[in-house]
């Protein structure tokens, strides 16, 4: 099966940013798992070159619009080579080819009838290359997409029929309900049509750094006109050539145009109405993503709110930057990027969970079994759950990763990465080990750790390829084809190499070399009603409604997210010498040992806490209580001037459980 697949082509009048970063990188993904998948993949990127904007820009910086969109074109291609993007071509709209395409598209609308000349006046926004009706003008003639100004424009246009294919595209919606996702833009952009569509202008006379208009050349074809059919020019069109033909006739029509929400309606609307137009057929579908905020708003360059991705590479390696992108933005929704959500997926997900379980099962194979995978010969309902979590990650993970939802793919991966750790804490090997009798539960537990690894370095392979090799250079695994992948296939008696640590810890968050400005904490509101009765008050007054204890905004789902809850059992305690209230516990969290220090000694005699499970916040930066350093910190309820309670289960959860 073949599967053509696009990004946007970027304009190249900024420098590229986390946003045109993340649209290759999850195509990128996407691409790999479809190639994974067995199909006949072809990824195309590239940049959009023409138009005022970019001849404004040159302009502006000194330079002939060529040798700037060369320089800029080439720091896309830096970046993606740099994200080790497997792009399989590279377009640019000022290349000959592309040219030939366009002026195929236009003569063939023309012969259609489907262009005319008109006079339009009206105000141009030059930012986003469209009219903006006066209505929609925001206050002091602003453009309601960008917020820039616009300005009054008098031109002969040709313009496009767009109000006769109308029907025709409604029949499509109606027709093809995934043509757009998710089903929420899909809705947008079926009401704007029904709503009627005019006719659209496509030409432009104000400048010269376009295309011309074939047999008009006092035209330049409209940029959107031009970049859209890019997606064409890849293919062959336009080029009358046998072989071209051949290849057209292959991949066209594409199988996913991936974009940003803004740009929907010229990928959902004018396309298709240009290629029906042209007699083509329409893609099979548009995948819509969200935004990257800094701040609560759009990243982008006019705002220069822009994270770069290079210092994160830099500071935590391209994968989990990869990673963070992939696993933090659900499609379809805005996503905030943060320092401190970056620092903390990579410690808790990468460092912690998958780093420590493959640098744990490799070093017990190493030392158990003499570097080789061991036969599995035990088994009981604990290796039959593992196996059936596994059968049902690698469905999971291969479904959302064809359908680019790569935040439910790596959840699911990590289920199983989950799941295996929760295994051999209750296994337990290292006990196992020092017991003759136990020799095949040993081997079997070790076995199944490392098999779930392979199928875990197998489903990370389009989000992480470097880490994901890595593995399994260290489990001596090859690459397999996702058409076979299954649990309980890894080969016993393969060479499982010294592990090197995966994902290192890393101290602090990466400080962007052009930090923004902290967010100062918002001030404790207290219920609005009750603040306006009792702040103007000089004298005595009634007593005030009961204000809420709870202060400051809600926190979203995902800042709550970011706690790391976890279930540990304490192997030692002690009093802390000289204070009454701290007591000084060693906990297992199942993956790791910890220390910490509790204010629970006037509730607790330390004697009475061995053994306990308590939960504990792990993600906490250690703090020096006494002149112990403290790894995290206990829950428990300390009623107004009553003694702490230590929260608990009513039945029992293994250590290193998250709690949520
Ligand atoms: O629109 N968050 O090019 P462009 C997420 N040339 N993605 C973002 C983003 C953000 N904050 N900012 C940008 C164009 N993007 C046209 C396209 S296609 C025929 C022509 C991503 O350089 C997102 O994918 O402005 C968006 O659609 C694309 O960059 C726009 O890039």
């Amino acid at each position: 099966m073949r599967f053509y697949l696009t990004t946007p082509i970027y304009y190249v009048n900024a420098e590229p940013h986390l946003g045109h970063a993340y649209t290759t990188i999850l195509a990128d993904a996407a691409a790999r798992a479809h190639r994974l998948a067995g199909e006949d993949v072809l990824f195309l990127t590239g940049t959009d070159e023409h138009g005022q904007k970019i001849e404004r820009s040159a302009r502006k910086a000194g330079i002939e619009p060529r040798t700037f969109v060369d320089g800029i074109a080439a720091r896309f291609r830096d970046l993606f080579t740099d994200l080790h993007i497997s792009n399989d071509d590279f377009i640019r709209t000022t290349e000959a080819r592309h040219r030939r395409a366009v002026e195929a598209i236009w003569r063939a609308s023309r012969d259609r009838g489907d262009l005319y000349t008109a006079t339009y006046q009206g105000w141009y926004c030059t930012t986003d290359e469209l009219y903006v009706p006066e209505t929609q003008l925001l206050e002091g003639r602003k453009c309601p997409t960008c917020g820039g100004a616009v300005e009054w424009l008098e031109e002969t246009n040709y313009k496009f029929r767009l109000s006769k294919y109308q029907e025709p595209l409604r029949e499509h919606y109606r027709a093809h309900p995934d043509f757009v996702v998710p089903t929420a833009r899909y809705n947008e952009v079926l009401a704007f049509i029904e709503r009627g569509l005019d006719d659209l202008s496509v030409s432009r006379t104000s400048f010269t750094w376009g295309i011309p208009v074939p047999d008009d050349p006092a035209h330049v074809v409209y940029v959107w006109f031009d970049a859209l059919t890019n997606y064409m020019t890849a293919v062959g069109y336009g080029d009358t050539t046998p072989e071209a033909a051949a290849r057209f006739a292959h991949y066209w029509p594409a199988d996913v145009h991936l974009i940003g929400k803004e740009i929907v309606r010229q990928h959902a609307v004018y396309w298709p109405a240009f290629l029906m137009s042209a007699g083509l057929p329409l893609p099979r579908q548009i995948v819509s993503h969200g935004w990257w905020t800094m701040d609560g708003a759009k990243m982008s360059k006019s705002l220069g709110n822009v994270v770069r991705p290079a210092p994160y590479v830099a500071a935590y390696g391209l994968d989990a930057f990869r990673y963070f992108v992939l696993r933090e933005m659900v499609l379809g929704a805005d996503a905030a990027f943060t320092d401190d959500a970056f620092h903390t997926r990579y410690t808790a997900d990468l460092a912690n969970d998958l780093g420590n379980l493959l640098s744990r099962t490799a070093t017990m194979i190493g030392r158990y079994c003499a570097g080789v995978v061991p036969a599995p010969t035990y088994r009981d309902s604990a290796d039959d759950h593992l196996e059936t979590e596994a059968r049902m990650v690698i469905d999971e993970a291969i479904d959302a990763s064809r359908a680019f939802e790569f935040s439910r793919a790596l959840t699911a991966v990590w289920r199983l990465v989950g799941e295996t750790n929760r295994f051999l804490v209750a296994r337990e090997p290292w006990r196992l080990a020092k017991d003759p009798a136990a020799r095949a539960r040993l081997e079997s537990t070790l076995y199944r750790a490392a098999d779930a690894l392979r199928i875990v370095s197998q489903l990370i392979e389009p989000a992480m390829p470097d880490a994901a090799a890595k593995m399994r250079a260290t489990l001596g695994v090859p690459l397999e084809s996702w058409v076979s992948l299954a649990p309980a296939t890894l080969v016993a008696g393969s060479k499982v190499a010294d592990p090197d640590p995966l994902f290192p810890r890393k101290d602090l968050p990466v400080s962007d070399e052009t930090p923004a400005a902290p967010v100062p904490a918002p001030a404790p509101v207290a219920p609005t009603d009750a603040s306006k009765e009792v702040a103007p008050a000089p004298a005595p007054v009634a007593a005030p409604a009961p204000v809420s204890p709870i202060a400051g905004e809600r926190i979203a789902i995902d800042d709550f997210m970011k706690i790391d809850l976890r279930v540990a059992r304490v192997l030692a305690a002690e009093r802390v010498p000289k204070s009454k209230k701290l007591v000084k516990l060693s906990v297992d969290l199942g993956f790791e040992q910890r220390t910490l220090v509790a204010g629970i000694a006037e509730a607790y005699e330390p004697e009475a806490l061995v053994g306990r499970t308590v939960v504990i916040v792990a993600n906490l930066k250690p703090a020096t209580l006494m002149g112990i350093e403290s790894n995290g910190m206990v829950l428990a309820g300390s009623p107004d001037g009553g003694k702490p309670t230590l929260v608990g289960f009513d039945s029992d959860v293994p250590p290193g459980t998250r709690v949520r």
